[in-house]
């Protein structure tokens, strides 16, 4: 386990939910909603932070949820005892997963890979827990190849990195880069909020 990343997001609890929980969770809702709405068979979440994002997902689910920050789950536990569906909340490291290989049919993502200290290993780590076929659905923002968005936002991320995520990531190529494949990119807002989709391959 990352301790230094632990404690990061264990002190970002503190209105999180005020700075996310409303304006933004109601704008990306129908985004959001879509890309859940995909979801089937053993699904892994990563990392399901307060748990804003459960409201949107489809009933009936078979969902294993992880985090990294015990106090993120602590606030998530409420609303997965809401979900009907089967939701299983775990304190976990990506960089730990101790999931056997091909134990997954699917994996989301949201608004996690601005925020994983070391993305590639992450993603590949996922690849690894994924079956062969398997898909990756994720919700990120990312950096921007508009002006001035793009020098915007790495002018930022020396100071967000500290409090919490990296701003300017290009987690597009991340994906590719950890041995993804089929990586489509379905743009939500001016190149920086984005939809995901890859496959691990055969
Ligand atoms: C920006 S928050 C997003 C939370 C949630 N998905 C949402 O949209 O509200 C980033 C989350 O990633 C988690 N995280 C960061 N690094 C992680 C890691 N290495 N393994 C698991 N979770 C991690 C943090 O604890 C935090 O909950």
């Amino acid at each position: 386990m990352d301790i230094a990343t632990q404690r990061k997001w264990d002190n970002a609890v503190r209105g999180y939910d005020l700075m996310n929980g409303f304006g933004p969770e109601r704008r990306w809702e129908p985004w959001k909603r879509e890309l859940f709405s995909h979801m089937a068979g053993n699904v892994l979440f990563l990392a399901i932070g307060t748990g804003q994002d459960i409201q949107f997902f489809p009933p009936g689910r078979r969902i294993t949820a992880i985090d990294i920050s015990e106090r993120m789950l602590d606030q998530a536990r409420p609303r997965a005892e809401k979900y009907d569906g089967d939701l299983d909340l775990r304190h976990l490291d990506v960089h730990d997963l101790d999931y056997p290989t091909a134990t997954f049919d699917q994996v989301f993502t949201s608004c996690t890979f601005c925020s994983v200290p070391n993305p590639v290993d992450g993603l590949r780590a996922l690849g690894r827990v994924l079956k062969p076929g398997g898909t990756l659905g994720m919700f990120e923002h990312t950096g921007s190849r508009f002006f001035p968005f793009g020098l915007m936002l790495d002018l930022m991320t020396p100071l967000t990195r500290r409090l919490g995520p990296e701003l300017n990531r290009n987690t597009p190529d991340n994906v590719q880069r950890a041995g993804f494949v089929d990586v489509v990119v379905e743009p939500v807002y001016l190149d920086v909020v984005k939809i995901i989709r890859a496959r691990r391959p055969h």
